[in-house]
């Protein structure tokens, strides 16, 4: 890793990958990417439309791009709004991504979701090996994009290393357009008016993570030796699988006066087709991965960022 492009760089994963790269030593040249105008970045930044083959190959010579975190995607629910341009975006996004990999010799990562999962995927411990029967179009392009990577890995050698995200918390950049969208607006509900009304009903599980955990798994899947790294499609990745009213009574334990409230849509039904705790134990014993935010930590660690966003004093 030296000379990295990040794409989808303005989202919610993207824009704190690029600020944790910028931290590390002995890269040469960080690019930012995205196909909406830049963020506030101290990185280059190019305007790249992954679907546009050209463009992602200008910007792989310009920097002697040797690395490429492709994030660029359209989530879950986004997806159903416009399955067409999900399937565009996510799959052939990623195959010029596959295919400028195979022809300049770029390590790619490139995340998958609990979205591979699908109705009569086991829900508890979900294992590695699995059903995998998704129910929304972003799980089927994750699902086939997992399927691609091992292919381009079997027959051309491409390096890409894989993890299937779960839910994640953050609070830099929000979401755009996914199932477990709640488990962050449900914190920008409580610190800026005291109160939430979910989609999803209270007794929702999910696997969910906060973006430190999530960007340090990328980071360091990335960095260890190939041999560490024999799954090719994807790797299961867990943290916490907590329920909604869980996250809720959690953030009342800070802001006693925060009500919860549940008016559960269309998105209950994909929240119920994923799974509710995975076993990620092959990532844990191939990669050494392990996380370190538990709920309470994350609770304390959202809220005061938040409050200091919304300059309320806690
Ligand atoms: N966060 C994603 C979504 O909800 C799942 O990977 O769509």
């Amino acid at each position: 890793m030296k000379n990295i492009l990040v794409t989808g760089a303005n989202g919610q994963i993207g824009s704190e990958l690029v600020d944790k790269l910028e931290t590390m030593s002995g890269l040469e040249n960080i690019v930012a990417s995205d196909v909406n105008p830049p963020a506030k970045f101290s990185a280059a930044f190019e305007n790249v439309d992954v679907t546009n083959k050209e463009q992602l190959q200008k910007t792989i010579e310009k920097y002697g791009i040797d690395t490429i975190f492709h994030l660029a995607s359209i989530l879950s629910v986004k997806g159903e709004e416009n399955s067409d341009q999900a399937w565009n975006i996510n799959m052939n996004g990623l195959k010029n991504v596959l295919d400028l990999a195979r022809e300049f010799n770029i390590k790619i990562f490139w995340p998958s979701s609990i979205a591979v999962f699908g109705p009569n995927t086991p829900k508890n411990n979900t294992p590695q090996d699995t059903i995998l029967d998704p129910y929304t179009m972003y799980g089927i392009t994750k699902l086939s994009g997992e399927f691609l990577c091992h292919y381009y890995f079997i027959k051309f050698g491409i390096d890409v290393r894989s993890v299937r995200y779960p839910g994640i918390i953050s609070n830099k950049t929000k979401p755009g357009g996914g199932t477990t969208d709640y488990a962050v607006d449900i914190f920008y509900g409580a610190v800026s008016k005291n109160e939430y009304t979910c989609f999803v009903g209270p007794k929702t599980r999910l696997p969910m993570m906060y973006m430190p955990d999530a960007i340090r798994a990328a980071i360091e899947i990335m960095k260890v030796d190939e041999s560490k790294v024999p799954i090719h499609t994807s790797y299961n990745l867990a943290a916490i699988s907590p329920s909604v009213e869980e996250i809720a009574f959690e953030i009342q334990k800070k802001i006693p006066d925060f009500n919860c409230y549940y008016d559960p849509d269309f998105r209950q039904r994909i929240a119920d087709s994923w799974p509710q705790v995975i076993d990620d134990s092959r990532a844990r014993t191939d990669w050494n991965w392990k996380h370190d935010y538990d709920l309470p930590s994350i609770v304390d660690d959202m809220l005061e960022k938040l409050a200091q966003k919304y300059h309320r004093i806690r």
